[in-house]
């Protein structure tokens, strides 16, 4: 098992991207997880990264995307390295407040896919990526207009709307020249805000894998996924990481496993057991398909 403090040393961030990220609504650390941080993810992830489709304790397909939803079930590292001091420091700052854990998922691109118009998540949280790989144009690199979280969307927006999306007219935003795109080598973090305007080209190669989080605010605790945690990976948080969990209220005598209530990735989207199903079944098709084209060079 990997030592915390080798993760630890690995993230320092300073009063100066506290500011960057305040004023432009992302920042980027490139590069900032160790080799064997990231190898030590992949490892436990392993065994979680058998496709199904309905099976919301191992991963689930959505579209494109593979899904863990729950990793405090099986990757106590990634656990760890999102609730690192620095992080949860940076977060404290930017809100003001206390920040809590509002998700912690894995997504794995599986299919290559056309381009996400430009949206905003909405939302008062900050979104962390950890790349655990190459993250290029062609392996799918976000571009974000920044600024854009601090307002003045609103006469911009398209009709067409999602519960925790904002489309907005791509007319209004020069993605071509004012976008900035992140790029950087295995263990890059990226941390925006949920309202800054964002969208990602076509991906043309499968295998971007991400940590994905969300803190939301104390005072917006309520927003937060409920997550499946072994008994195991709790009890190797210290106190302070604990409470980002188990906020007041919900963590008072309860056992140190909470079976979620609320919906789940799946659940958000509605996606039917029978459209799973279809994205497995098309999944599969794509395989057959990319590996006959290898073959043949058609
Ligand atoms: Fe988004």
């Amino acid at each position: 098992m990997i030592e915390k403090e080798e993760i630890f040393q690995d993230i320092d961030i300073n009063e100066g991207d506290l500011k960057a990220l305040k004023l432009d609504g992302m920042l980027v650390l490139p590069n900032k997880l160790k080799k064997n941080t990231i190898e030590e993810i992949k490892k436990q992830l392993k065994n979680f990264n058998k496709i199904t489709f309905n099976d919301q304790i191992g991963s689930i397909i959505i579209s494109e995307n593979q899904w863990i939803d729950n990793l405090g079930l099986c990757s106590s590292t990634s656990i760890q390295v999102i609730l690192n001091p620095s992080l949860l420091e940076l977060a404290d700052a930017y809100f003001g407040e206390k920040a809590v854990l509002g998700s912690c998922r894995y997504q794995k691109k599986i299919k290559t896919h056309g381009p996400l118009p430009p949206h905003s998540d909405k939302g008062p949280g900050l979104v962390v990526f950890i790349f655990l790989n190459q993250i290029d144009e062609i392996t799918g690199s976000t571009r974000f207009i920044k600024g854009s979280h601090l307002g003045g969307i609103k006469d911009k927006l398209t009709k067409f709307k999602h519960m925790d999306t904002d489309y907005v007219d791509p007319a209004a935003f020069n993605f071509e020249y004012s976008s900035f795109a992140v790029s950087g080598g295995p263990g890059t973090i990226l941390i925006f805000n949920q309202k800054i305007i964002h969208d990602l080209p076509k991906i043309s190669k499968t295998g971007r894998e991400i940590i994905w989080a969300t803190f939301y605010p104390q005072s917006k605790a309520y927003l937060s996924d409920d997550h499946i945690f072994s008994r195991n990976i709790l009890a190797q948080l210290s106190e302070s990481q604990r409470s980002r969990i188990l906020f007041d209220g919900v963590a008072k005598g309860v056992p140190f496993m909470k079976i979620g209530g609320n919906l789940s990735v799946s659940d958000t989207y509605n996606i039917s057991n029978f459209k799973r199903l279809y994205y497995v079944t098309s999944f599969c098709i794509f395989l057959i398909v990319e590996k006959f084209r290898a073959l043949t060079g058609i």
